[in-house]
């Protein structure tokens, strides 16, 4: 449940409820994964990533294929517009949620150097665009180094985009808060759900950080 919904759902508990129940209860003919993929459709047709990345893996999860994912995409063109699915598109491929194509060489990663460690400040969190995959890098202190993939573990959010606490990382889509120093999910805390961000081992060889 976001943010905003838990908040409704303690201020407005009658209405939460009855909003909820009507998501829940109004449609009883199709199947979920048609659902999912109705809903990819109406998200970029309004235009709202923030549903757009939290319904595109649920259709995934309820069986439908990424061939049919892009199939719902496309069909959001004639209303949504050009931009708007261009949007969708580049969300779904962060997603991972579209059918892969084969990269052209001049996109695939040209070396495993980062640059310079002096390049890092201690206790701030750094963004590393590569074409292969964002990365995080953290240094907590001058000989503590880490590197993790920028993807949100819980739905896949670029968490370069998320919100810096210095030590710590908020992604802006479903709040989730992660300890940059041990790579630990601190939020949600309900036991069992978190999930750690990805670690990518790297060192310091000659002055730069390498990925090994
Ligand atoms: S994508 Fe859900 S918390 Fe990051």
């Amino acid at each position: 449940m976001s943010k905003a919904l838990r908040y409704l759902s303690q201020t407005r508990p009658e209405a939460a409820t009855n909003l909820m129940g009507f998501y829940k209860h109004s449609v009883v003919a199709l199947d979920e994964k048609t659902r999912f993929l109705i809903q990819i459709v109406t998200k970029i047709t309004v235009g709202t990533e923030r549903g757009l990345r939290q319904y595109a893996p649920k259709a995934l999860k309820a069986g439908a294929t990424k061939e049919e994912i892009l199939d719902a995409a496309m069909m959001a063109f004639p209303a949504a517009g050009l931009n708007k699915l261009l949007d969708a598109i580049n969300i779904l491929n962060d997603l991972d949620l579209l059918p892969e194509v084969e990269e052209a060489d001049s996109n695939k990663d040209v070396s495993n150097d980062l640059g310079a460690l002096e390049q890092f400040a201690i206790g701030r969190m750094q963004s590393v665009k590569r074409p292969s995959g964002d990365l995080i890098v953290f240094r907590a202190t001058a000989d503590k180094l880490a590197v993790y993939e920028a993807r949100c573990p819980h739905s896949k959010s670029n968490l370069c985009d998320g919100t810096d606490h210095g030590n710590r990382v908020e992604c802006r889509v479903h709040n989730w808060i992660f300890d940059l120093e041990s790579g630990k999910c601190i939020e949600p805390i309900k036991e069992g759900k978190q999930q750690d961000l990805i670690k990518v081992p790297a060192s310091v060889v000659d002055g730069h950080i390498v990925l090994q």
